[in-house]
C-alpha cells in the first residue's frame, strides 16, 4: 500500500488502533513509529482501512441478503446510505438496522427497470444525502417473476426480457443517473454484482439470466474506460453460489465448493468496502470472481 496518494488526514502516532494492542504490550509502537521511511513506507498503522467517511452510496435491491450486507459493511466505513428495494418495505428494514447501529441510511424505493423511477430516485436519495459518490448495482435475480431454472430449448420467448431487464437495464439506468454527476465531481465508484453464470457455461438452466449478467460485464468494462480520466471506477463482482433459505440446499451447494461453504453477503459486501475506496484507485474495468474456489481464471 505504499507510494499511494491519501486523500484523508491520517492519524500520526501515537494512535494505535485496538488490533496493534499486541504491538504495545512488546513495546514495539515507537520503532514503528520512529522506522524510516526511505521506501515510502507510511508505517503499519494509519486511518482505518478503506474510510468512506463523507462519501453517500447507492445499493439497489438493499433489502434483503446480498445487498442488505453491502450496504451494511459500506456504512460501518462511514459512508451514508441510500437502500433501495423494490420493495419499500424491505428497504425500511435494512435502513432501521443501519440507523439502529449508528449508521445513516434513507429508504428510496424504486423499480431499477424503469428509468423514469430511477431518475426520480436517484435525484431523491441525492436531496437527502448528497451526491451519489458510490453506486452499487446489486439489484437483479430472474426478473419480474422469481428466476425459474429451465434449459433454453424449453423457454418461452415471453420469459427472455425479464432476466435481461433487471440484469441489464437495470444496471444501464442507475448508471446513467449518477455517471455525469461522478464525472464532473471527479470521483466516483460504480459496482455491479453479477454471477458466475456469466462467465462460464452451466448446465442450471439459467442461460438468460447469464445473458443479462453477462450484458452488465461487458458494458462495465466500456464504462470504466470511458470514464477512467475522471476519476471514476467501474468494476464487477462474478459472486458465486450464496447460501440458501433451506438448509439442506445451502449444504448441498457448499459440497460443490472448494472452500467448502456457501457465499455470504459479507463476502460480497468487504470486495465492495475495498472496489468503494480511495485506495482501489488503480482498479477498474475488471471482472473479479468472488466464489469459494469454485471457478478460478
Ligand atoms: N444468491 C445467489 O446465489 C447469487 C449468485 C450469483 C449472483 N447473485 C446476484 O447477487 C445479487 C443479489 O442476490 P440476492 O441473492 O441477495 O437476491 P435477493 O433476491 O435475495 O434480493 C434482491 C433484492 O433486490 C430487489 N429487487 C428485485 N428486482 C428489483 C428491481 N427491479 N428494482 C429494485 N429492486 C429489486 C428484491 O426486492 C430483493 O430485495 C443479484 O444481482 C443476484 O443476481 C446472487
Amino acid at each position: 500500500m505504499w507510494g499511494m496518494h491519501h486523500h484523508r488526514p491520517r492519524p500520526r502516532c501515537p494512535t494505535v488502533r485496538p488490533r496493534y494492542d499486541h504491538l504495545t504490550d512488546l513495546g514495539t509502537p515507537n520503532r514503528i513509529c520512529d522506522q524510516k521511511r526511505s521506501l515510502d513506507w507510511p508505517g503499519v498503522k494509519g486511518a482505518r482501512v478503506f474510510n468512506l467517511d463523507g462519501r453517500v452510496a447507492l445499493v439497489t435491491g438493499a433489502g434483503q441478503n446480498v445487498g442488505a450486507g453491502i450496504a451494511r459493511l459500506l456504512a460501518g466505513q462511514g459512508a451514508a446510505i441510500a437502500v433501495n428495494d423494490l420493495r419499500p418495505d424491505r428497504a425500511t428494514h435494512t435502513v432501521e438496522r443501519i440507523t439502529a447501529d449508528g449508521g445513516r441510511a434513507v429508504a428510496v424505493g424504486f423499480d431499477v427497470t424503469d428509468h423514469e423511477q430511477v431518475t426520480r430516485g436517484v435525484a431523491q436519495a441525492e436531496l437527502a444525502l448528497g451526491p451519489v459518490d458510490i453506486l452499487v448495482n446489486n439489484a437483479g435475480s430472474g426478473g419480474a417473476e422469481e428466476l425459474v431454472p429451465m434449459s433454453f430449448r424449453d423457454t418461452d420467448p415471453a420469459s427472455w426480457r425479464g432476466p435481461i431487464d433487471v440484469n441489464l437495464f437495470g444496471v444501464l439506468h442507475c448508471c446513467r443517473a449518477v455517471i455525469n454527476g461522478m464525472e464532473d465531481r471527479g470521483w466516483g465508484r460504480i459496482i455491479t454484482i453479477s454471477s458466475g453464470a456469466a462467465v462460464t457455461g452451466l448446465d442450471f438452466g439459467v442461460s438468460t439470466y447469464a445473458a443479462g449478467k453477462g450484458g452488465a460485464i461487458s458494458f462495465m468494462r466500456h464504462l470504466a474506460v470511458e470514464s477512467a480520466s475522471k476519476g471514476v471506477t467501474a468494476n464487477t463482482l462474478a459472486i458465486g453460489l450464496m447460501g440458501n433459505p433451506d438448509p439442506e440446499i445451502t449444504a448441498f451447494l457448499a459440497r460443490r465448493i472448494p472452500v467448502g461453504r456457501t457465499g455470504e453477503p459479507d463476502d460480497v459486501g468487504h470486495a465492495c468496502v475495498y472496489l468503494a475506496s480511495n485506495e482501489a484507485a488503480w482498479m477498474t474495468g475488471q471482472t473479479i470472481q468472488i466464489n469459494g474456489g469454485s471457478n478460478t481464471t
